[in-house]
């Protein structure tokens, strides 16, 4: 949020205001827990886009300063041969690490609003290229664990990032890593 004022700060406030009913439609963590048994997810549906919209940079303004987030892998993850996400990878995601580790051994799926964020230092470049980003949104895609996909790219780096692919291309792939609810990356 810090990294991109002015030019969209009205956009970004939207949004927090967006995310904020989305979270009080899931109840929250401590407060009103009655609310979590009250069926909001059609509220959160109409009222979260599902969208991931371009703000600065052609980036979704959530996943802002995600560098600094948990980092799912180690060590980065090597391009290989027809790779979906060419490059050099990191994924980092917003939940904890004991979310994470929750999901590796099965024993839950990530919480809703938890965003996943790939990104990618294509072979030739000493840029990120590419920003694959996974995000829950509660109520959106019940069969596919209600992520939202979207997948950015650039060419150069000061280009802006502009989505290539969504959805059902990404699903399809990532349906081999539904018991660790659609991710590949492991924690460690
Ligand atoms: C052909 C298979 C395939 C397709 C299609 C695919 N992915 Fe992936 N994705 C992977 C694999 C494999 C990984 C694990 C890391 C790696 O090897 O790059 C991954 C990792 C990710 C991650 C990091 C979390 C995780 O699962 O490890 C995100 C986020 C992601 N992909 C988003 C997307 C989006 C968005 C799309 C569609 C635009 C997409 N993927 C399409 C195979 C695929």
């Amino acid at each position: 949020m810090r990294r991109f004022t002015t030019p969209t700060a009205l956009f970004a406030a939207s949004l927090t205001l967006l995310l904020a009913l989305v979270v009080l439609g899931c109840g929250g963590d401590d407060d009103g827990g009655a609310d979590s048994t009250a069926t909001p997810e059609s509220e959160a549906v109409t009222e979260s886009p599902g969208d991931l919209e371009p703000l600065a940079d052609g980036l979704p303004e959530e996943i802002s300063g995600f560098g600094a987030w948990t980092k799912l892998n180690t060590e980065p993850i090597p391009p290989k041969a027809a790779d979906p996400h060419l490059g050099e990878k990191d994924v980092f995601t917003n939940a904890t690490p004991a979310e994470a580790e929750a999901v590796d051994s099965g024993a839950e799926p990530y919480p809703d609003g938890t965003i996943i964020v790939k990104s990618a230092v294509r072979p030739d470049g000493d840029f990120i290229g590419l920003i694959a980003v996974m995000r829950k949104v509660r109520g959106l895609d019940p069969q596919h664990n209600d992520w939202e996909w979207v997948e950015y790219t650039r060419d150069s780096a000061d280009s802006g990032f502009e989505v290539i692919a969504r959805d059902a291309v990404c699903w399809t792939c990532h349906e081999v890593a539904k018991p660790t609810d659609y991710v590949y990356t492991r924690r460690g």
